[in-house]
């Protein structure tokens, strides 16, 4: 398996699935790791891994869709058959997505389809939850609502404010985000029919 990341930020979640890569836990390579943003601290985490990487700068383009196109010769290039949004922060049209349908997930910081969209940490304090978590989800036109495929919650603790229950979300994002990757790669996870498909050993 040829797998693409594509991330804004720190990379922590492509560093996990590059370091269950190297151990054997997903049979596949990370072929590309692409950022949007110049001097993003995945770029320096995808250099020290030497991990082939690329800035595609959307404000080098004039408009989404050339930015789209750019990254999509990209990953045409490379072969990519996964790709995975780690922290990427732009909308992608229904045109990028349709190309990868299927073979596109991302990882959200909500038990999701609660608080799609920003801030997820914030709101779920200030609704009084007792839990929140992060979801593992293909990727369909509709934002942060495609069909789940690995979910992790936490407890929301007493004293806690957005940065400390993020830390404790960002934690399972690291267990869950590699386990999603694997099934994806193995084949044990599918997108059938608009609705995800489990291998039943699973
Ligand atoms: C994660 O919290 C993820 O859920 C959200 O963006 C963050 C990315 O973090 N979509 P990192 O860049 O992987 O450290």
């Amino acid at each position: 398996g040829r797998i693409a990341i594509i991330a804004s930020g720190s990379g922590s979640n492509m560093a996990a699935i590059a370091s269950a890569c190297d151990q054997g836990d997903i049979p596949a390579t990370i072929s590309l790791v692409i950022s949007n943003v110049p001097g993003a601290r995945v770029l320096a985490r995808a250099e020290e891994k030497q991990l082939p990487h690329c800035c595609i700068n959307h404000r080098d383009y004039e408009s989404r869709d050339a930015f789209e196109e750019a990254m999509l010769q990209a990953l045409r290039d490379k072969a990519i058959d996964l790709v995975v949004l780690a922290g990427f922060m732009r909308i992608l049209t229904d045109r990028f997505i349709r190309e990868y349908y299927g073979s596109l997930l991302n990882i959200h910081p909500s038990l999701l389809p609660k608080y799609p969209g920003l801030n997820t940490h914030q709101r779920a304090l200030d609704a009084g939850d007792k839990e929140s978590g992060a979801t593992v989800h293909f990727v369909i036109p509709e934002l942060d609502a495609g069909p789940g495929i690995i979910q992790a919650r936490v407890p929301i603790l007493p004293g806690d404010d957005a940065s400390s229950l993020s830390a404790r979300v960002q934690a399972q994002e690291h267990r869950i985000y590699p386990q999603a990757v694997r099934w994806c790669i193995e084949g044990k996870v599918e997108l059938r029919n608009g609705k995800v498909w489990k291998d039943p050993s699973l």
